[in-house]
């Protein structure tokens, strides 16, 4: 998609990439009540943005999605965080985040990509090459533990 960029987040964008977070998210039918039960659960810490392991979609220059990685104790790397905002979705964006994510997880060695998914994504991440290895509880009901091998 040529009119895709992905770029690192910048600090100064924290707050923006959170609203965007809220609107992703409300969106899955379902989660509303419990997100507005639990809106602490909508926190990017700027930490996170200034290591490096926060990434921005822009679509025609204008934020249409994040995602984020965060190291595991044992090498590999877990997807933290992805969203898009519902008015850009279907156009690749998630995939190109996924694939983004994917590129830095292998520089830094990892073989693998995790996820705990929400079920509402089960496609998205099926599509996206990940594979399901279980189930887990969250504070916000059942997530899939979902993994995508990297090639090296
Ligand atoms: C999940 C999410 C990130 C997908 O983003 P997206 O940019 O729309 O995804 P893409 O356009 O890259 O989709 C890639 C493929 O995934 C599959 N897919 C994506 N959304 C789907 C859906 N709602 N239903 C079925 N398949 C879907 C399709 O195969 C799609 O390819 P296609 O459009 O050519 O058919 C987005 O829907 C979102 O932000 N949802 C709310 C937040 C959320 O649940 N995030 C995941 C937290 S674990």
């Amino acid at each position: 998609m040529d009119d895709v960029r992905i770029r690192p987040a910048v600090s100064s964008e924290r707050k923006d990439l959170e609203a965007l977070q809220w609107r992703a998210s409300l969106s899955n039918a379902g989660d509303r009540n419990a997100l507005l039960a639990h809106p602490d659960a909508i926190e990017l810490t700027i930490e996170q943005i200034e290591t490096g392991g926060v990434f921005v979609a822009e679509w025609n220059g204008l934020l249409a999605g994040f995602s984020a990685v965060l190291p595991r104790a044992d090498g590999e790397t877990d997807l933290d965080a992805l969203f898009v905002e519902p008015a850009t979705r279907r156009r690749g964006i998630g995939r190109l985040l996924v694939e983004h994510c994917a590129s830095v997880a292998r520089e830094h060695g990892s073989t693998a990509l995790h996820v705990v998914g929400n079920p509402h994504a089960e496609a998205f991440y099926l599509a996206c090459g990940f594979e399901m290895t279980g189930t887990t509880e969250t504070r916000f009901g059942p997530g899939l533990l979902l993994r995508k091998i990297l090639a090296s």
